[in-house]
């Protein structure tokens, strides 16, 4: 039987410095064309009903590139924000960011607040961008609150099952991503949803991301249609 359209795509958008090297081009100018596309992506995936898109835009590990691309993808994600909220009166979309945004500078966090405050109210697609995103992160962080919370009798031990536990994650109000999509080639999760991947189906396409348009995505969709979803059953 076929799948119908899933509720929600995640996506590693990799690619981008490959992209930029092919073109003999500085690492930002492939950032800088990533996001384009992701904006495009986003209008046409709104129109054909996808209710959410989980995008990884920064790792927890990209700390560790030099200086200088970790500022430019600091001020292209500011101006990513801006941008949006000159011209939110256009746009159907609503964001929020999942990650620990407490290790991105004040300022920056603040402009991810308005962003959220200002699209709350949107009725498309919602799309949640992973900053500062790491799953082992994220599961580090939802456990120290548990516990806070057990040892403060808010909470019992014995009512810890899965359920709760996702709803201390980052990912609490938005359900497991049916489809993950990674570009560029590379075959792994990179730290990206490993608690809500779990029966994820995968997809993966040697399209660096800048090049990744409405096209790729219908048919990484249209193979998750007739992937057979078994989840443990017969
Ligand atoms: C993905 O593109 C964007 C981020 C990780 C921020 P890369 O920057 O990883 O591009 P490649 O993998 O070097 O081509
Ligand atoms: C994953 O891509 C992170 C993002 C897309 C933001 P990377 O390029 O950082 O991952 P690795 O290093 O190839 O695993
Ligand atoms: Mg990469």
């Amino acid at each position: 039987m076929e799948n119908s359209l899933p509720e929600h795509i995640a996506i590693i958008m990799d690619g981008n410095g490959r992209w930029a090297k092919k073109r003999f081009m500085p690492r930002s100018f492939g950032h800088r064309a990533g996001a384009q596309s992701l904006n495009k992506l986003l209008k046409e995936a709104d129109k054909i009903g996808i209710k959410h898109i989980t995008v990884y835009a920064f790792s927890t590990e990209n700390w560790s590139r030099s200086e200088d691309e970790v500022s430019a993808l600091m001020n292209l994600l500011r101006e990513y924000i801006d941008d949006y909220i000159k011209d939110n009166k256009n746009s159907n979309i609503k964001i929020d960011a999942i990650g620990d945004l407490s290790r991105l500078d004040k300022e920056l966090q603040s402009k991810i607040k308005k962003l959220e405050e200002i699209s709350s109210h949107k009725k498309g697609l919602n799309l949640h961008i992973g900053l500062n995103y790491g799953g082992r992160d994220e599961i580090i962080r939802a456990v120290k609150k548990l516990c806070l919370n057990v040892k403060n009798d808010i909470i019992s031990e014995n009512n810890i099952d899965e359920k709760l536990f996702s709803s201390y994650l980052d990912t609490k109000n938005i359900p497991d991503p049916e489809l993950v999509i990674r570009t560029s080639g590379e075959q792994r999760l990179s730290n990206f949803l490993p608690w809500q991947s779990v029966y994820s189906e995968f997809y993966f396409t040697d399209k660096l991301w800048p090049d990744f348009d409405i096209k790729e995505l219908i048919k990484a969709i249209e193979q998750f249609k007739n992937r057979d979803r078994r989840f443990g059953g017969r």
